[in-house]
């Protein structure tokens, strides 16, 4: 696994509240209403800690199996052994974990599956990875919920200037090529899209944003420094031109009158 895209369980967890509130309930729900016979088994692909598993069983009948594939073994842990996660009816739901590369995955990978997801996965993800994941959905034939994926749309409030510069560095950056991997970035959703309907598969999608102000400014904090800091790593003679903008973003981050919007998609894919 790349070190440089490896990612800390923290983040993930000062995330995850605003990932919750940011997902599409039409689109789980639809899902839901699409589940067959029991026990319902869900394989989250890229799941870190287990957030969509915490977000997605309780709109799920039970019984359900998660199974959560990740290649950071320290990232599941978290979830197979922390507190459980209750379905529609207030049953606890069982999970397992399996470590790999999602380059690899295979439809016997996704073995009794009635619904497969993600959540802020594809833009890490490169070309090859989302095929195997197309192409492995594809074959197993069940609904595939894949949510959050960034757009590369971005609004600040106040506005300045700088933001469009930074904005474009930013996703620049995460078309970068980390570890000899290309990465998709905001690419994703829509090449899944092309995907799933070449293999005439029905998609639906929805608007998902985080919107971020002084209820959490320490996960805007932290979203705004990576977002700086990426921005500079893709293009370091923007270092003098970011340091007034960081000074004044956090002068207004301290006040409590700075807010953000962040866009994102969520896709459902189906077969006909
Ligand atoms: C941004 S995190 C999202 C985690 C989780 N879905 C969530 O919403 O909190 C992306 C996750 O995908 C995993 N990942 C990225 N690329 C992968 C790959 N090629 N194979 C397996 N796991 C991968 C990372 O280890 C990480 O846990």
């Amino acid at each position: 696994m790349s070190d440089i895209l490896d990612v800390s369980s923290d983040w993930l967890t000062l995330r995850e509240t605003e990932d919750a509130r940011a997902r599409s309930r039409d689109l789980a729900l639809a899902a839901a209403a699409m589940l067959g016979t029991r026990p319902i088994v869900v394989h989250d692909l890229g799941s870190g800690t287990g957030s969509m598993m915490r977000w997605l069983a309780p709109f799920l009948p039970g019984p359900q199996e998660w199974v959560l594939h990740d290649w950071n073994a320290s990232l599941t842990e978290h979830a197979v052994v922390g507190p459980p996660t209750l379905d529609r009816d207030g049953i606890p739901v069982s999970v397992t974990s399996r470590v790999g590369e999602l380059a690899d995955l295979q439809p016997t990978d996704l073995s009794a599956a009635s619904l497969v997801t993600a959540s802020a996965l594809l833009d890490v993800l490169t070309a090859p990875e989302l095929h195997a994941i197309v192409d492995a959905c594809v074959r197993v034939g069940v609904p595939t919920l894949l949510a959050l994926s960034v757009t590369g749309e971005v609004h600040l409030d106040p506005g300045d200037a700088r933001d469009g510069v930074v904005g474009r560095a930013f996703n620049s950056h995460q078309r970068r090529e980390a570890g000899g991997r290309r990465l998709l970035g905001r690419y994703g959703a829509p090449i899944a899209r092309g995907l799933f309907e070449r293999a005439g598969w029905r998609v639906r999608t929805a608007a998902t944003t985080w919107r971020l102000d002084d209820h959490d400014p320490r996960l805007l904090g932290e979203w705004f420094d990576g977002w700086v800091d990426a921005a500079v790593e893709q293009r370091p003679e923007l270092r003098a031109l970011v340091a007034d903008y960081r000074r004044q973003r956090s002068s207004q981050l301290n006040s409590g009158t700075l807010s953000a919007v962040i866009h994102h998609r969520d896709l459902l894919a189906w077969p006909r």
